[in-house]
């Protein structure tokens, strides 16, 4: 891979592929570059899992981190993203990990001639969150095996979810059934290619998989007429909506997640929830990940 920047460009090899890679990581393997090679982090957006599990994975691998600090360093002084990583391109770094609230702030970097260094987007505003996709993946495969025929129901705040976007797209492309709930409003009719809307009552009770989505509230503009209560009440999985999944059905969140909002609290670590999983999964995908654009 030269870049890992939104899923679409990954054909369903390359994500099993990465999938499988990361469970070894997981098992125990080991892989350190043959040369040194450096990594910059470049959070513009806040940030706790991805910059995170990223270092991790990069600490792992023996890679050498440069410290990279927004508020510190020339973007305060009205320096570009293009130019900030033209300058990390210049000083000789492998990989820039990017976070931007630009969507696809990307494409100008990856079609630069003078940028000579890996991109991998940790999320860029509401367009793709490929890492996070990866992870939920490989959280979905470890527990069944398979993509083909599973019910993945993915809930809430879809009009501003990356993760949504991501993985509607790559779950539809390996075999899943995708079902969409929560507020009709945050539906966008543009999702009936991926997927069918179906009232939150009725699919906890058909999902193999409940995709809960945090409410990113820093990018809606209704906040303070919010009413947490009336959100869990309508459309959280609530302890009762949750006694009517399937045996076997598991719960998700990328997190953070809202607790008493998205989920009741007492759902976040309970038997049936992956949460705690897909977080210790972020950082063997993004080792997977790191592998991969590093030996293009
Ligand atoms: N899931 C996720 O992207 O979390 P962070 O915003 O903390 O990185």
């Amino acid at each position: 891979l030269d870049h890992l920047v939104s899923v679409e460009a990954l054909s369903n090899e390359q994500v099993m592929q990465l999938i499988k890679r990361a469970q070894d990581f997981k098992n125990g393997e080991v892989y350190t570059p043959s040369e040194k090679k450096y990594a910059v982090n470049l959070f513009f957006e806040n940030s706790t899992r991805t910059h995170k599990s990223f270092e991790m994975a990069q600490k792992k691998m023996g890679i050498d981190l440069i410290d990279f600090e927004v508020a510190t360093s020339s973007v305060s002084k009205g320096e570009t993203l293009y130019d900030t990583v033209l300058t990390m391109s210049a000083l000789g770094v492998d990989v820039a990990v990017i976070r931007h609230g630009e969507e696809d702030y990307y494409k100008s970097l990856i079609e630069s001639t003078g940028i000579h260094l890996a991109i991998v987007n940790g999320g860029d505003g509401s367009g793709q969150h490929p890492s996070q996709c990866l992870l939920d993946l490989m959280t979905i495969y470890e527990e069944f095996g398979h993509f083909e025929g599973l019910k993945v129901t993915i809930v809430g705040d879809l009009t501003h979810s990356r993760v949504a976007n991501s993985n509607m797209q790559m779950l539809k492309r390996l075999g899943a059934e995708v079902f969409f709930s929560g507020p009709k409003e945050w539906f966008d009719d543009s999702y009936n290619e991926y997927g069918t809307y179906l009232p939150l009552d009725e699919a906890v009770e058909q999902s193999d998989v409940m995709m809960m989505l945090r409410i990113q509230h820093e990018r809606h503009e209704y906040y303070g007429n919010f009413s947490q209560e009336k959100y869990l009440d309508m459309h959280g999985l609530t302890e009762e909506r949750e006694s009517r999944m399937l045996p076997h059905a598991i719960i998700m969140h990328p997190a953070p997640v809202n607790r008493d909002v998205e989920l009741q609290d007492s759902l976040v670590e309970c038997d049936r929830s992956r949460i705690v999983q897909q977080m210790a999964n972020g950082v063997f995908t993004r080792m997977a990940i790191l592998e991969a654009v590093l030996n293009k």
